[in-house]
């Protein structure tokens, strides 16, 4: 090739680069959602702003019909030989937890365990929001600072997963000069927040929400944590409102959906070390054919839920058996893929049967199983991946910080997640842990916490 057409080539290939690129990795605009939503069923009225006090107080009707369905459960298909949880639930697994849930698991016990922390009802844009609120002692004479945190959940999970951590991080901790007022809200549609009739109602839409509970609580300004779904809202909550964030700590940190990151997380994948330490590089290899099938195994549900949610919602309202088996089947896999080779599950080694009921339980009573899926399909439909918000990084001015446990079901390099995160101050991989990490490792989980807050609070 003379010497010109190789400088035309090479010009031409480098402009077809650029259109690639300016295609793929161009940012958005930061979405405008109305303020005025009414999500209500009713006619839109003037807001009820009160905030009234909450029990969960299930009524003797639902209990009764409970005990009835479980009474009358058709008798299990038997498992296949030796196939530990590859199949699904295991149906041997889980006739010890039905077991358990009849005759061991007392729901007046477990009614007044899940109401020791105080807990509140508002209506924000028609909905009522249920959180739970709890507010530290601190001696005033200590130099120990209050700071407001919400922690955010996800699915199948609910604000439960919250309750052993909530004393390490309301009480005050040795050598800790930080402690927390944590607010805790359930997702709208989850558990006790009440759920919308109208379509739209995506991981945004609930930011937006929660930052409007934050406000009324008087909290201008505070940190969020979440994972799972929850790491979602505290993103476009940063993203849509960074002045009110002091900062975010996320254990689910992802930038999946950047096509500009997908692509480099390809070429990663054949050249790990372009992208990744080494250390990093066992967490997403090999990427292969093994990692994507593996992949594959894991995420039937959300395929469904982001499709069809309401159809396989209807035989999970129906059958308290056939929910408890759909959500504690994700305990199993989600906190050590390792456990599907177990008759057992693995389940007791980081649990017990009544914290994982109390969460089933939180689905039944509410009856919000369906409605909890339709958050896949308000977040993966194409109206909502128009505005192309998962390609917006979380602004510089919000010090992010990510604490990854060993089993979480993605995980990529720093390198990536820097795309998405412009100010990761703060990254800690831990030998231990999965995908439920509050409610799994409620210590080392509050001090990924303060840490991360240490850092930023003491600049
Ligand atoms: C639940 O409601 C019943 C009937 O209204 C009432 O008698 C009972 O004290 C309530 N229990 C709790 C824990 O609030
Ligand atoms: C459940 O616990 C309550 C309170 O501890 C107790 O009074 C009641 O007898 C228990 N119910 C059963 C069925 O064991």
């Amino acid at each position: 090739m003379g010497f010109i057409l190789k400088g035309i080539f090479g010009l031409a290939l480098a402009f077809l680069g650029y259109l690639f690129y300016a295609k793929l990795c161009k940012v958005p605009e930061v979405p405008h959602f109305p303020e005025d939503t009414w999500w209500g069923k009713s006619e839109p009225v003037k807001e009820d702003t009160s905030i009234k006090p909450f029990k969960i107080n299930v009524s003797k009707e639902i209990l009764d019909d409970l005990k009835h369905r479980l009474d009358i459960a058709l008798p299990m298909q038997p498992p296949l030989n030796g196939v530990g949880q590859h199949y699904g639930m295991n149906s041997n697994l889980l006739q010890k937890i039905v077991n358990h849930w009849k005759n061991k698991y007392n729901w007046s016990e477990r009614q007044k365990f899940l109401n020791q922390y105080p807990q509140y009802t508002t209506q924000i844009q028609g909905l009522d929001i249920h959180f739970l609120h709890v507010k530290p002692k601190v001696d005033k004479a200590s130099n120990v600072k209050v700071l407001p945190l919400m922690l955010l959940h996800g699915w199948p999970g609910s604000v439960r997963e919250f309750y052993e951590v909530i004393p390490l991080l309301t009480k005050p901790q040795k050598g800790r000069n930080v402690v927390f007022e944590v607010i805790i809200p359930s997702l709208p549609g989850y558990g006790f927040s009440e759920a919308t009739n109208k379509p739209g109602m995506n991981a945004a839409r609930m930011a937006q929400i929660f930052k409007k509970l934050m406000d009324r609580l008087g909290h201008k300004k505070f940190y969020v944590q979440g994972g799972d779904w929850g790491s979602s809202v505290a993103t476009y909550l940063t993203i849509l409102y960074p002045a009110s964030l002091f900062g975010t700590h996320l254990n689910f940190c992802l930038c999946l959906s950047n096509m500009c990151s997908l692509k480099l997380w390809l070429l990663g994948s054949t050249f790990p070390s372009l992208i990744a330490t080494e250390e990093e590089i066992p967490l997403f290899t090999p990427v292969g054919e093994k990692w994507f099938t593996d992949k594959m195994l894991e995420s039937g549900y959300l395929h469904i839920q982001a499709t069809k949610p309401d159809t396989v919602g209807t035989a999970l309202r129906e059958s308290p058996v056939g929910l408890a088996a759909y959500i504690i089947e994700k305990f199993t896999t989600w906190t050590n893929p390792e456990w599907k080779d177990l008759e057992d599950g693995g389940l007791t080694r980081k649990f017990t049967y009544d914290q994982l009921l109390d969460n089933v339980m939180i689905y039944w009573v509410t009856r919000s199983i369906t409605t909890s899926q339709r958050l896949y399909s308000e977040q993966f439909n194409h109206k909502f991946r128009a505005l192309g918000f998962d390609n917006i990084p979380t602004p510089a001015e919000v010090p992010i910080g990510c604490a990854n446990f060993k089993h979480e079901i993605v995980q990529q390099p720093e390198s990536l997640l820097r795309l998405k995160y412009l100010n990761l101050q703060h990254t800690n991989s831990y030998n231990d842990g999965g995908h439920f990490a509050a409610f799994e490792l409620p210590d080392m989980f509050s001090n990924d916490i303060y840490e991360f807050v240490e850092k930023i609070n003491d600049k």
